[in-house]
């Protein structure tokens, strides 16, 4: 029996996210959508042969809804996270998990209280093949201790007069939340710095170069640059005590023409991170079959990501370094 999937908000990612559900995932299917736009859900229900509901906390205690995908705008997530966990049913968010750190503190006190893991972040990197290899370099022991970690975020663009703060909280929350994962270990502090504004940058101060120290010692750059201009690229290199490991340039293929030899950047996330999305929903699945716990991001992960992603917005706007403070991690997600 498939496990039964509700998915909420079917924009560009929820609309992804229910297409591999429905047709490359295998053990799940989609059996209800919802969005505020009916248009969009109407062609996502007919395209994955889903029911298309008017209400979402309908959906969500819906009796033949086994589990739910979150991939609505950033502010609606915690009450559908909740909505899933007074259901007792796992939820899948997409990140952040909340974009306030009140908003994630509620969701880990309703799951504390619940006394269940059943919430799932979507940190969808952690699924990468590119990442995973770092990992386990770093994890095998063969290069030593790590000692930095560069990291870079490009976007061909973003929207006009988007503001810096967006940079942090929307995409270094993902370097954020791969150092955690790749260093094991929370970071401590943070700086951020301007540099000359790019050619490209609207209304907002682009690009951003942030570094974190970790717990301890190591040093984590990241280059957030959103209006790069020529694609959508990710990069990372860990520099250890005895060598480094870089995660190489997808996708593995070389265009040939006009008397030259070239990589094809992706335009965005979705080219670049494909077989990364179809991975965690299948591992997610897997979990909710079996009713073990996924390797996907906890809401323990989600919190810290959304609590140093507001903390690096407050070094954005004071200049200064700024220190963090994390809540007491309950036993639950030890
Ligand atoms: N993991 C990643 O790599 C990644 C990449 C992009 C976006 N995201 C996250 O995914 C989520 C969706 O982003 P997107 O790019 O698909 O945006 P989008 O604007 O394309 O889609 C959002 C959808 O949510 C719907 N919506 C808004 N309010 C709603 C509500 N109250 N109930 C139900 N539906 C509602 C909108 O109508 C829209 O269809 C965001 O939280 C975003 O931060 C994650």
């Amino acid at each position: 029996m498939p496990v039964r999937i509700g998915v909420i908000g079917v924009g560009v990612m929820g609309g992804e996210h229910a297409r591999l559900l429905a047709h490359e995932v295998s053990g799940s299917e989609v059996v209800a959508v919802f969005d505020v736009d009916p248009q969009r859900a109407g062609q996502v229900a007919a395209a994955t042969g889903a029911r298309s509901h008017d209400d979402p906390m309908v959906l969500v205690k819906d009796e033949q809804v086994d589990a739910v995908v979150v991939a609505s705008s950033d502010p609606t997530h915690e009450q559908f996270v909740l909505a899933a966990l007074a259901a007792a049913k796992p939820v899948l968010c997409e990140k952040p998990l909340a974009p306030d750190v009140a908003g994630c503190g509620r969701i880990l006190d309703a799951e504390v209280e619940l006394g269940r893991r059943l919430v799932s972040v979507g940190f969808m990197r952690r699924y990468d093949q590119g990442y995973r290899a770092l990992k386990d370099v770093l994890d095998g022991g063969r290069v030593g201790r790590a000692v930095m970690l560069h990291c870079t975020h490009r976007n061909a663009s973003i929207a006009p007069g988007l503001d810096s703060s967006a940079l942090i909280s929307g995409s270094a929350v993902h370097e954020i939340d791969i150092a955690r994962w790749l260093l094991d270990e929370e970071l401590t502090a943070v700086t951020v710095h301007t540099p000359r504004r790019g050619a490209g940058a609207t209304g907002t101060q682009d690009p951003l170069f942030l570094v974190f120290e970790s717990a301890s010692g190591v040093l984590v750059d990241v280059e957030v640059f959103g209006n790069a201009g020529y694609g959508y690229e990710v990069r990372a290199e860990l520099v250890a005590d005895h060598g480094t490991v870089s995660l190489d340039s997808p996708p593995p293929t070389a265009l040939r023409s006009d008397g030259g030899v070239a990589r094809v950047v992706p335009a965005d996330w979705r080219g670049r991170f494909a077989e990364a999305y179809r991975r965690e929903l299948q591992d997610w699945v897997a979990s909710v079959e079996a009713g073990t716990l996924p390797g996907t991001a906890s809401a323990w992960d989600g919190y810290v990501a959304t609590e140093v992603a507001q903390v690096g917005i407050r070094a954005l706007e004071t200049g200064q370094r700024q220190t963090l403070e994390l809540r007491e991690k309950p036993a639950l997600y030890a």
